[in-house]
């Protein structure tokens, strides 16, 4: 574990190959094109976050707010460096993502995650913890609507989050 100071950004064009290097490097995840990362980093960089220490990013937490429910964050893809796991840092990324002006309105948090996934998913259920609201799973992709052999993934909802102001 690092001792050395971690900062949490909303991303920038200029980290995009980056984070597709800390994606690319968990192993596990299933890496898109660097095209996606610079979307990410550009369009969509209100509801992103990184983690930087000193030039390194360390974490990366991608979502977008739900098209026909945009009271929704929808969180993509989480990877943090293997070096700095088991700290909470992906809860603190998302939390931050929250914090923003611009999201005071997000109520839910909804995401996928495969049955195997037992870290992230104990993840999931501690930021839910964190935020003092519920968390609750249903099926959502089958294993056959891959083209490639693929887990399923499992839709995981949470909230209603209480935001600023509210009782
Ligand atoms: C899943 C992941 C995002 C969790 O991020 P994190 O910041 O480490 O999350 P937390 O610190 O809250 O730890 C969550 C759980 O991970 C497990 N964990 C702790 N240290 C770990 C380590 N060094 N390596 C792997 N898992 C670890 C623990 O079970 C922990 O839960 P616990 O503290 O209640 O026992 C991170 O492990 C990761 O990037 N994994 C690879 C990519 C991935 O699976 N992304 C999510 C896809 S949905």
């Amino acid at each position: 574990m690092s001792e050395k100071k971690i900062y949490i950004r909303k991303p920038k064009k200029e980290f995009a190959k980056k984070i597709y290097k800390l994606v690319e490097d968990t192993k596990i995840l299933d890496l898109n094109s660097e095209y996606l990362y610079l979307l990410q980093t550009t369009h969509f960089k209100e509801s992103c976050s990184i983690a930087l220490c000193e030039e390194n990013i360390v974490g990366f937490v991608s979502g977008y707010r739900l098209p026909n429910k945009p009271d929704t964050l929808f969180v993509w893809q989480v990877a943090i460096d293997e070096n700095f796991r088991g700290m909470g840092l992906a809860a603190k990324l998302i939390a931050n993502t929250l914090k923003r002006k611009i999201n005071s309105d997000i109520k839910y948090i909804h995401t996928t995650v495969s049955p195997s996934n037992k870290s992230s998913i104990k993840m999931f259920t501690k930021l839910a913890k964190y935020l003092k609201t519920e968390i609750k799973s249903k099926q959502f992709f089958e294993k056959e609507d891959f083209v490639d052999q693929h887990e399923e993934e499992n839709l995981y909802e949470i909230g209603p989050i209480k935001r600023k102001g509210e009782k």
